[in-house]
């Protein structure tokens, strides 16, 4: 078990992610990654990238801008609903999120209230500004976008996108007509977005600018279900926490098929199960620490029309945490768009002429990323991330055993004939202890040592992390078997 300090000290120490600008006192809600972050974020986009737009042959990657004027953002539904519940404290003036004073106060979720709402349940819990005493209020709705004045004038008012998803309705279109004209597509975005959150102070949890992986998925609502092989999914067990129970620190385990039974329609059921293989199959988190979480009608965003959250169980946050969610956006945004912008977005598939519906599969890439570190943290007689080798920051590194008698010169040649294939990593400063200990930290899964016995043609030692044990390996055998080791397919020799 991990707290938030264990974390975020291996993850300065290790050069993953820390806060932004502490050199001038910090900047709150803004985080920097270090070396190993970068490593360990990319890899994780990798594995997001292989796993979500494998799922068809017609899901694509895209790129667009970070800035977006207001009339796109007017006609999304964002410049009027994307609020947060702001109460600012009379005497002090200090910040707060009204749903975040209210829960520090109860330690249940009291998310979707009006600000009237908000002020009513201050009054009867008689809470008072946390950092002087004063009398909070009244709330108010504050847009939670950053604005952005264009131009030498500044007149032309746009705004920092608050999620990628805009970027990929803006070009539906267009990406329509030059890929197959054919639904479902899919087109994801992974890239940064921004919310001026009122108060962030959940740590890396709740940032200013974070990075999304999105997957906007554009569909016939009348065939996409029939499309999909929801049979071969139909028993799998689905772990799920409805609204009503969400509080609680479980799920129920509950068959896919069952989902749709109780109103759920199978294509959401079926990326339900896709989102879900992600996390205990590709990244291996474990079965109780995943959950998906419905939202009732008062807490789904705004432009949803069924709404999970993707939860993992984190201790360093306090327990179940958002790292995504499952949306079903209707025809919201390409409807807002065709209004706003007065071009159509129908399209026309064989005999059918529509305005395709969106399903939304959203990921948090830093919430993911802490995730890791926090679920992969173990402390014992040493710290170890024992991060899934698909994700370590460095899958592989090569010591020499002791800085003479030749074994540096063979360990070097070894390592620029593994790194041809795998991006192994040299270090030969301090003892072969300490050098353990660093990659430990890091989540390196496999060591390979070069000792006396490797010039004597015995080859080298392989080192598994989590165990720590050792095994021979011949040294042209050596890639292969890191090979094997790594994606699984072979398992440490008992
Ligand atoms: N695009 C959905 C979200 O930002 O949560």
């Amino acid at each position: 078990m991990a707290s938030y300090e264990d974390v975020l000290s291996l993850s300065v120490r290790r050069g993953f992610i820390w806060p932004a600008v502490d050199l001038y006192g910090g900047f709150a809600g803004f985080y920097d990654y270090g070396h190993n972050g970068v490593l360990l974020r990319r890899h994780w986009e990798d594995v997001w990238v292989e796993s979500f737009l494998g799922l068809s042959d017609n899901y694509h990657l895209i790129d667009t801008t970070t800035i977006l004027p207001e009339a796109a953002l007017k006609a999304s539904g964002h410049v009027d609903h994307f609020t947060d519940i702001l109460v600012t404290c009379t005497r002090c003036g200090e910040s707060y999120r009204g749903d975040q004073l209210l829960e520090a106060a109860t330690h249940q979720e009291e998310e979707g209230l009006t600000a009237q709402e908000i002020d009513a349940r201050i009054q009867e819990l008689k809470i008072r500004c946390p950092n002087c005493k004063g009398v909070l209020g009244p709330s108010r709705e504050f847009n939670m976008m950053f604005p952005v004045g264009i131009g030498p004038t500044g007149k032309d008012r746009a705004y920092l996108r608050p999620e990628t998803a805009q970027g990929v309705f803006l070009n539906f279109k267009r990406e329509f007509e030059a890929l197959r004209r054919k639904l479902p597509m899919g087109l994801a975005i992974v890239g940064r977005a921004y919310r001026n959150e009122i108060s962030p102070r959940q740590g890396a949890y709740r940032m200013r600018e974070f990075l999304q992986a999105e997957l906007q998925i554009f569909f016939d609502p009348a065939t996409f279900g029939d499309a999909l092989p929801f049979d071969a999914i139909a028993s799998v067990p689905v772990r799920i926490a409805w609204a009503a129970e969400k509080d609680s620190s479980g799920a129920l385990e509950i068959p896919a098929k069952d989902l749709v039974t109780r109103g759920l329609p199978s294509w959401y059921v079926w990326h339900l199960v896709q989102v879900q293989r992600f996390y205990l199959d590709t990244l291996r988190i474990p079965r109780d620490a995943f959950r998906l979480a419905e939202l009732d009608d008062k807490e789904r965003a705004f432009y949803n029309k069924i709404h999970f959250d993707i939860q993992v169980r984190q201790e360093s946050l306090g327990g179940f945490k958002e790292v995504g969610g499952v949306h079903y956006r209707t025809d919201h945004d390409l409807k807002g768009h065709e209004a706003g912008s007065h071009a159509k977005q129908s399209v026309t598939v064989g005999a059918t002429k529509l305005v395709p519906h969106v399903l939304e599969l959203s990921f948090g890439v830093d919430r993911n990323v802490w995730a890791l570190l926090d679920l992969s943290y173990a402390k014992g007689d040493r710290v170890v991330l024992r991060l899934p080798a698909r994700v370590a920051p460095v899958p592989v590194a090569v010591f020499p055993l002791v800085n003479k008698d030749g074994i540096p010169e063979r360990a070097e040649a070894l390592w620029a004939t593994l790194r041809k294939r795998i991006a192994a990593f040299y270090d030969d400063s301090g003892s072969i202890g300490r050098r353990y200990a660093r990659i430990d930290e890091i989540g390196t899964p496999f060591s390979v040592t070069v000792d006396h016995e490797t010039l004597e043609g015995k080859g080298v030692t392989v080192r598994e992390r989590d165990s720590q044990k050792q095994f021979r390996v011949l040294e042209p055998e050596l890639p292969n078997t890191l090979e094997r080791l790594l994606s699984g397919e072979a398992t440490f020799p008992a």
